[in-house]
């Protein structure tokens, strides 16, 4: 099968399934579809059997996912094992090799998807007001500062990005995010380059502003700190599909130090790890400390 970024609208889908049914001599079930429809509502994505393959590689395999709106998503995994390529599907940057993609924003569009990466990414002759408003209008002026001072830079709206630290230009690039007001944030290790505190510092804003907008959010991150402290859920990635698909039910915001935050940590640590020396025996020496305390 072809891969295809479907933007169906709802009816579409239940379209497609009715049609599925007569092929099949059954009956539509009026009821069953109305819990379909009300699913489909809640449901901004949602990959069925999708592939992704360069040339004769095989990264993403069968991935079946659906990924609920407004919900803050981790996905994390071993260096290779296909995240950013994951990303970069949802994002339409590229189309699957196989399988289907429906990205929906309820009201039979597709999401405004923005994406934040490792490296901020802002133009350097340009000022931070002016890269925030980058492909805006000057209309968009007043909406540009008020997401600047949302991230707390709004007394540096003139500064060049050079005279800025690394974790202010990554809040710049989170601005400049934000002030298309996305329904869908992609995250690809946006703090990977950030040190602990700074990172941290990033967590209770990006959770913030989470809260106040409530769009959906996808962080690839190889922190599983960061994972737990951020997701409703942890995905984990290996040899092309989703292998852990682990939900955190813990309070916002989430204390590093709790106990039930530590054990949620060793656990998908040793999970990580555990694929991390499969692959690689050099790492046998890597032991999460649940393992250790055993
Ligand atoms: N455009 C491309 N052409 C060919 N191969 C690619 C391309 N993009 C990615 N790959 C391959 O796909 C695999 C997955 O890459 P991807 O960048 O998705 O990994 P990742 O999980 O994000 O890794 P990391 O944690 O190191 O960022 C790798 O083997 C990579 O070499
Ligand atoms: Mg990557």
């Amino acid at each position: 099968m072809t891969g295809t970024i479907l933007t169906a609208s709802l009816d579409t889908i239940l379209e497609s399934e009715r049609i599925s049914d007569e092929h099949n001599g059954g009956v539509v079930n009026v009821a069953s579809a109305r819990v379909q429809r009300r699913r489909e509502d809640t449901t901004a994505l949602t990959l069925r059997a999708v592939g992704k393959q360069y040339g004769e590689r095989v990264v993403l395999d069968d991935l079946n996912l659906a990924i609920e709106r407004g919900s803050f998503v981790s996905i994390v995994g071993r260096s290779g094992c296909g995240k950013s390529t994951l990303l970069r599907l949802i994002a339409g940057l590229e189309t699957p090799t196989s399988g289907t993609l429906v990205n929906e924003n309820g009201a039979g569009g597709a999401l405004d998807t923005r994406i934040m990466y490792q490296e901020a990414r802002l133009l350097p002759w340009k000022t931070v007001l002016q890269n925030v408003m980058l492909g805006l209008g000057t209309s968009a002026r007043d909406e540009a500062r008020t997401v600047l001072d949302e991230v707390g830079l709004l007394a540096r709206e003139n500064d060049w990005p050079a005279r800025l630290s690394g974790g202010q230009r990554q809040r710049v690039a989170l601005a400049r995010a934000l002030v298309h007001r996305p329904q869908l944030l992609l995250l690809d290790e946006p703090l990977g380059a950030l040190d602990a505190l700074t990172r941290i510092e990033m967590h209770a804003l990006i959770e913030r502003l989470w809260e106040t907008y409530r769009f959906t959010a996808l962080i690839v991150t190889h922190d599983v700190q960061e994972a737990i402290a951020l997701g409703d859920r942890i995905l984990m990635l290996d040899s092309g599909r989703v292998t852990i698909d682990q939900e955190v039910r813990l309070d916002r915001p989430r204390l590093r130090g709790a106990s039930q935050f530590a054990e949620l940590e060793d656990w998908v640590l040793s999970q990580v790890l555990k694929r991390d020396r499969a692959a690689n025996p050099s790492l046998q020496f890597l032991t999460p400390a649940s393992s250790r305390a055993a």
